[in-house]
């Protein structure tokens, strides 16, 4: 048994098996103190383990945190008797159980602390990983979340939304089929079936509902199109051309994707394919174009939450720009303009806009490519929370994906941000990033960091850090190059 891998053979029953006893568990306990992490997966996480429990008359409160941490402990401790950590806790396990054992549960899919080969002993411990069900790709924390919530009460299927939400703000469909796989698909059935979500192969280029055709095209990231991304004027050419319409000719109205007719969105998408071939771009990426799309029934038709994706990147603005009270409004069913929801509709902008600001910074200063990673130092330009997004979006672009990228940013208390990010294919390669970061800091005081095999990150202390670059480059030379 390898640290990280597959924990044991497949076990789908057992982890069904134990999500049941342990709401069994949880419905002795009046009150409880969910704990949950602040990005797209976590927040959803949060709001379905709230509503859950809250359906089944619980006292909860709560707490959004930006990682757990040993300080954040006594803060937890105040707020009540009973813990259940969501989307993290697995890569912090060594200091929960100290602290909390008899009253700790965890639902989370990040990979576990290990000791002598196996995983810390915790009876509440739901993680896909321990049952051999790779978190990084079939169930996010929102997905476990949910089964969970289902296994309090079958009522809950509502809240397959939220799930969904979680896996794709995890990029869980980041695979050839840009599709939903494994138990993520399960939650999509019973979504479907309790008819919350309309499942579509399309074009799946990101803002179908929310960006007018032009920004559509031109903010196109994954893939790129070459010619129409970051090129208004040949995206306008491009629409003239094949005769679609910018505007609504009785509104007045921008169109986004989503407006055009069925007729029209076929037009669309075979004169894109069909100028990603002409300029050469290879058919894997020209695959790309066309993926699974979830569109939310509870959702009115314009808002930027009836497309899963749009929803994902809505809770993300909030969390790592410091508003996750905002997320998680919405995500127990705040859709007030006036309100919450404007809130977030704002914060989704300001969100786009520090994005773009993140990649012109490191277009500007450039990447530099060491043996085994290529890495970018954002200094205080980009925010510790943003750095790993903006690292991600680069493959595609200016990296290829031959190597990991690893970016440092400043924590307010001076210590450094790490944030590391791979492919797929690097995955496939051993890539294991947060078993780098996780055995660093064992052999680096002061290091702390975890995550998953693709996307992980740590909080290192700012005289250590390169010290801590040269060893997680031979790591990384170790897991990919098995040297
Ligand atoms: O803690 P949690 O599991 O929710 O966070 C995982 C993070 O990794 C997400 O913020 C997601 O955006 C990021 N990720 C990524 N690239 C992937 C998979 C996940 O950037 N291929
Ligand atoms: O912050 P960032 O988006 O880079 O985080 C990527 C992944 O690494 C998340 O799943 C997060 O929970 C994990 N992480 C961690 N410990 C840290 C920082 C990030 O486990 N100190
Ligand atoms: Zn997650």
């Amino acid at each position: 048994m390898h640290y990280g891998e597959a924990l044991g053979a497949r076990d789908e029953k057992g982890f069904f098996a134990l999500l049941d006893k342990m709401a069994a568990e949880i419905k002795k306990r009046d009150e409880i103190v969910v704990v949950h992490h602040y990005d797209a997966d976590g927040i959803s996480s949060g709001a379905i383990t709230i509503k859950a429990l809250e359906r089944e008359g619980k006292k909860v409160s709560h707490i959004c945190l930006k990682q757990l941490y040993k300080e954040n402990i006594s803060e937890i401790r105040a707020l009540g008797k009973n813990y259940l950590f969501v989307d993290f806790g697995s890569g912090q396990m060594d200091y929960l159980l100290k602290e909390f054992d008899g009253h700790l549960f965890i639902i989370d899919h990040h990979q576990p602390v290990m000791h002598e080969g196996k995983p810390l002993e915790l009876k509440w411990h739901a993680n896909p990983l321990l049952f051999g069900i790779n978190g990084g790709t079939e169930l996010s924390g929102a997905g476990a979340a949910f089964f969970f919530a289902m296994a309090l009460n079958k009522n809950n299927a509502d809240l397959s939304q939220l799930a969904i939400v979680g896996a794709l703000g995890d990029m869980q469909d980041n695979n050839s089929g840009s599709a939903l796989v494994g138990l993520n698909r399960k939650i999509i059935e019973i979504a479907q079936e309790a008819k919350v979500v309309i499942v579509k192969k399309d074009l799946a280029l990101y803002g179908r509902i929310s960006r007018p055709l032009v920004s559509y095209l031109a903010y196109s990231s994954n893939p790129i199109i070459p010619e129409l991304t970051a090129n208004e004027d040949n995206c306008k050419a491009f629409l003239a051309e094949i005769g679609i319409p910018l505007k609504d000719p009785f509104t007045e109205q921008w169109l986004s994707y989503e407006d055009l007719s069925e007729e029209e969105k076929k037009i669309f998408s075979t004169a894109l394919i069909t100028h990603m071939i002409s300029v050469g771009v290879e058919e894997w990426k020209i695959k790309q174009l066309i993926g699974e799309t979830y569109a939310f029934t509870k959702e009115a038709k314009k808002s930027p939450l009836r497309d899963g994706k749009e929803f994902a990147t809505a809770l993300n603005a909030c969390g790592r720009h410091k508003k996750p009270e905002i997320g998680l409004a919405i995500c127990l069913g705040d859709r007030n303009p006036a309100g919450k929801f404007g809130e977030a509709v704002a914060m989704l902008e300001e969100h786009r806009t520090a994005l773009r600001r993140g990649i012109e910074f490191v277009n500007q200063h450039g990447i530099d490519e060491r043996k085994s990673f290529y890495f970018f130092d954002a200094a205080d330009q980009i925010e510790e929370s943003l750095v790993g997004i903006i690292a991600g979006m680069l493959y595609g672009s200016v990296i290829d994906e031959n190597k990991p990228i690893i970016a440092l940013a400043r924590n307010n208390d001076g210590t450094m941000k790490v944030s590391g990010r791979g492919t797929a294919i690097l995955v496939r390669r051993g890539l294991n990033i947060g078993k780098a970061l996780k055995e660093i800091g064992t052999e680096i005081e002061g290091v702390e960091g975890g995550g998953h095999k693709v996307a992980a990150g740590a909080r290192v202390p700012a005289e250590k850090i390169d010290e801590f670059l040269l060893l997680l480059g031979k790591k990384f030379e170790e897991q990919l190059f098995r040297v």
